[in-house]
């Protein structure tokens, strides 16, 4: 652990009270079938935009799948499409039994203590307002009908889960003193405080240091384990993607281009626009001439990096 108390090497989990840890066969499949979005032109200057075009591709129960591609490809639409804050403009997702570009209020309501989405910025996340408790006390109470008393009890656990210790420390701080590394935590620990099933992350760790993220990735790929969660990692980087995931899709311009096992798809990459983003990962295995990353560097297991 670092001098100010952040994160140790392993932090424990939830209680044996978490259902999660005990039926984690009962995370139903996600599937997104023929799905597009299209953003109409309101003023009917400019052309309306195709930002996801006809993307089908299903999450299996406890898998981890990176939804990778270049800025503008289209990822974070289909994200907010299968959190349901957004509609498709055609085709369907289904969450087990549920269509979720039907949900509406109450439903809905319901769906996101099922799926919860974790965003990029870990500074605009919190309100600077309200405490590391109340922050991830809201959802216990509000998802789980904890008493207020059962919800101190479990966001201690939280804390305690993502590295946070001591949590009665961390719980009485608000965002400002809180470094970044350490936000981003505190935002995993308000998504996982409703047991959800599904976490959709949407480049959880770009504004992070490049020093911290691997801690976040790892604290992921730990949870998304041992609790049988499933996982939607959304990422402009293949590195990191192989970090975390089993399978990569790559988007492009609104459509799939490229989809299948981590390892294949960064070693046999069949795309050229795959092959591209492969060029433009930052590789520290790379050789010192800029020569451009072997497939085998990329897969290669990565070397132990600082926890956040
Ligand atoms: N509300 C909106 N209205 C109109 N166009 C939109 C809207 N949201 C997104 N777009 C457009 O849809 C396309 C896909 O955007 P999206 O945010 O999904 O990309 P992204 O892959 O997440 O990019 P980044 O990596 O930069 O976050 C872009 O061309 C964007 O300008
Ligand atoms: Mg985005």
């Amino acid at each position: 652990m670092s001098a100010d108390g952040d994160v140790p090497a392993e932090p424990a989990l939830v209680g044996n009270g978490d259902r999660r840890l005990t039926v984690a066969s009962s995370v139903p499949p996600l599937v997104i079938s023929g799905v597009s979005k299209i953003y109409a032109n309101r003023l009917r200057r400019e052309k309306a935009v195709t930002a996801v075009d006809d993307v089908s591709f299903t999450i299996a129960p406890g898998a981890a799948v990176a939804l990778v591609g270049a800025s503008g490809s289209g990822k974070s639409t289909l994200a907010k499409m299968i959190t349901g804050s957004e509609r498709p403009t055609a085709g369907s997702i289904t969450f087990g039994d549920l269509r979720v570009e039907r949900l509406r209020r109450n439903a809905l309501r319901r769906f996101h203590s099922r799926v919860q989405i974790i965003f990029q910025d870990p500074y605009g996340a919190l309100n600077p307002l309200h405490t590391v408790g109340y922050a991830v006390m809201r959802p216990c109470e509000n998802f789980l009908g904890m008493s207020p008393r059962e919800a101190r009890r479990r966001v201690h656990e939280l804390l305690e889960t993502v590295g946070l210790t001591p949590p009665t420390q961390y719980a009485a701080k608000l965002p400002h003193q809180l470094s970044g590394g350490q936000r981003q935590r505190v935002v995993i620990a308000r998504a996982l405080a409703c047991n959800p099933e599904l976490i959709v992350a949407d480049e959880p760790v770009s504004m992070l240091d490049v020093s911290l993220r691997a801690g976040v990735l790892r604290l992921l790929a730990k949870f998304r384990e041992e609790r049988g969660l499933s996982l939607l990692y959304i990422t402009h980087d293949l590195l990191g993607a192989r970090v975390v995931s089993d399978e990569i899709i790559v988007l492009n311009r609104g459509r799939i281009v490229e989809q299948g096992r981590t390892k294949q798809v960064l070693q046999h990459p069949r795309d050229s626009y795959t092959v591209e983003l492969l060029n433009a990962v930052a590789n520290p295995f790379a050789a010192a001439d800029g020569a451009r990353p072997s497939p085998e560097a990329l897969t290669a297991r990565p070397p132990a990096e600082p926890a956040v």
